[in-house]
């Protein structure tokens, strides 16, 4: 027993002897923030060793999101993973999952706790759980992130707990967790603005589930994001003109809306860009991931509330969050990603949508997640639950790639996640093109006139001019023509 927890202290070691070859097994952990650290660590030592010895040892991962290194790269590394599911950013991991060396379930982030729940993925053996305290009667507090850690807890059959002492124990005075009851039994979700409290500060756990705790006090390795890029700034710039006028014309509130920005490079620089506008009033987030450039804007009181289920933010920044959390703690709400990403609570809020796309087509479908239709990037994460549910939905992505041999516009996307039906604003760095209330031909000449890089532009226009009449007009011997030109020479270009 430790000096102050009421259950049997292990060793990480000891703990990833306990996991059985094949079992689904849980990870906590929502992108870096909050993910278990030092047991799967030690599982991967564990795979090795096993796998010298000539013995079979693979798991089915299952996680919030993506995570940090020790899960998805350590035990990729460690070729550990069978299964993964539902996001990942990892490098090797993406290699095995292109190779057919790992099945990947790419699935929609909102929708992955009850498929848990109802047994859909199978029974979970052990789930490892990062946490900053665990009481006797089954309260586990939750770090930065919550991501689908109570689900964990509820269904697991086993639960090893890592408590990390790095992180403060006042952290899980933002979470706000509740467990939603199975269908059809559930009540509206009382969330009515973006910071509505609805639930309790921890999560819950049988304790004769747990099998042993471990102390550590290692940081989140979250990754820094990279400075803003000329062409991330332009973007920026056209998302910001397009909103202020937006306001102006009555279409979005003086008071604002919501807003939700996804992931990555693209999509943090427009939040910088979003908080160095004068004509933007402070705004409030309902998101998944309360990333770097979210901390300055809380701060500059430019941001007045976050509502996610992760904080994904440098050490630095986390460390500043930490030193005060007196400021922070009543502006930032911690929640299940099952909340965070719920379709109805996101429609209801009238939420103004901000994802990136690898491609887009001159008709408004957008490809989040398939490098040339094939490779396997990260996953569509919570993009869709996004897109589909918002007051207005705004798909960002670079009119090029690679030094301008990847067009970010193409005919078709060689891949689809999010379809002409849901997209409604497309911007790149040339321009913004506002598909609202235009037909398929008209969405395709905005598109490529605003959007499109000047080097692909002609071709674009051409391709459209010569398919076929329809309501949507493809010529589907040429649709690919750029993506196989691509694979041919290393280049779109003709
Ligand atoms: N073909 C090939 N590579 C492409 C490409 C294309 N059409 N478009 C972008 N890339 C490459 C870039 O060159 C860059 O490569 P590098 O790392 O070698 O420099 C990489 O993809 C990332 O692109 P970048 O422009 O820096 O964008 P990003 O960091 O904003 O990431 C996504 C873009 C699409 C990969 C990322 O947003 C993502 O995974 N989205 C899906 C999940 C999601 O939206 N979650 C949020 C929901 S809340």
């Amino acid at each position: 027993m430790s000096a102050t927890l009421p259950f049997p202290l292990i060793t990480a070691e000891d703990a990833a002897a306990l996991i059985p070859n094949g079992a689904l097994i849980g990870f906590s952990g929502f992108t870096p923030a909050g993910a278990a650290k030092v047991v799967p660590r030690a599982l991967a030592a564990r795979a090795k060793a096993l796998h010298a010895a000539g013995t079979p040892f693979k798991i089915r991962l299952l996680t919030g999101a993506s995570t940090g290194a020790a899960i998805d790269e350590e035990l990729s590394q460690a070729d550990a993973i069978s299964w993964r599911c539902p996001y990942q950013s990892s490098k090797h991991l993406r290699d095995q999952i292109n190779a057919q060396e790992v099945q990947f379930v790419d699935m929609h982030i909102s929708n992955v706790p009850q498929n848990l729940a109802y047994g859909f993925f199978g029974e979970m053996e052990y789930a490892v759980i990062e946490a900053t305290d665990v009481t006797r009667d089954g309260r586990v507090y939750l770090p930065t992130s919550i991501g689908m850690t109570p689900s964990l807890l509820r269904y697991a059959k086993k639960i090893i707990i890592e408590i990390n002492r790095f992180h403060s124990p006042r952290v899980s005075e933002m979470s706000d967790i509740v467990l939603l009851p199975p269908p059809p039994d559930r009540d509206p979700i009382p969330i009515h603005t973006a910071m509505s409290r609805i639930g309790v500060p921890y999560a819950s756990v049988d304790p004769k589930k747990i099998v042993g705790i471990i102390e550590h006090s290692e940081p989140d390795d979250v990754m820094g994001f990279e400075a803003p890029s000329a062409s991330h700034r332009r973007i920026a710039e056209f998302v910001v003109e397009f909103l202020v006028n937006e306001m102006r014309a009555g279409r979005v509130p003086r008071e604002f809306l919501p807003l939700q920005s996804g992931v990555g490079n693209v999509a943090n620089a427009v939040l910088a860009g979003l908080g160095e506008s004068p004509d933007i009033p402070p705004f409030e987030m309902y998101t998944e991931v309360f990333q770097e450039a979210c901390v300055d804007l809380m701060e500059k009181g430019l941001m007045t509330g976050a509502s996610t289920t992760g904080i994904t933010v440098s050490p630095q920044s986390l460390q500043h969050i930490y030193e005060n959390l007196d400021f922070f703690i009543p502006r930032i709400i911690l929640r299940p990603m099952e909340l965070s990403n719920h379709p109805g609570v996101i429609r209801r809020l009238g939420l103004i949508t901000m994802n990136t796309a690898l491609e887009i087509d001159i008709f408004g479908h957008a490809n989040s997640t398939h490098v040339m239709g094939t490779q396997m990037m990260n996953g569509i994460g919570g993009s869709g639950d996004f897109t589909r549910n918002a007051y207005l939905s705004i798909y960002l992505c670079q009119s090029i790639n690679k030094g301008g041999r990847i067009s970010g516009i193409v005919p078709m996307c060689s891949h689809v996640d999010h379809n002409e039906h849901s997209v409604q604003v497309v911007v790149t760095d040339q321009g913004l093109a506002d598909l609202r209330g235009l037909g398929a031909n008209e969405r395709a000449t905005t598109i490529i006139e605003k959007c499109a890089h000047p080097m692909y532009r002609d071709y674009l226009h051409r391709y459209l001019e010569t398919a076929t009449m329809g309501h949507l007009r493809h010529d589907l011997s040429r649709c690919f023509e750029m993506h196989q030109r691509f694979m041919a020479t290393g280049s779109m270009q003709e």
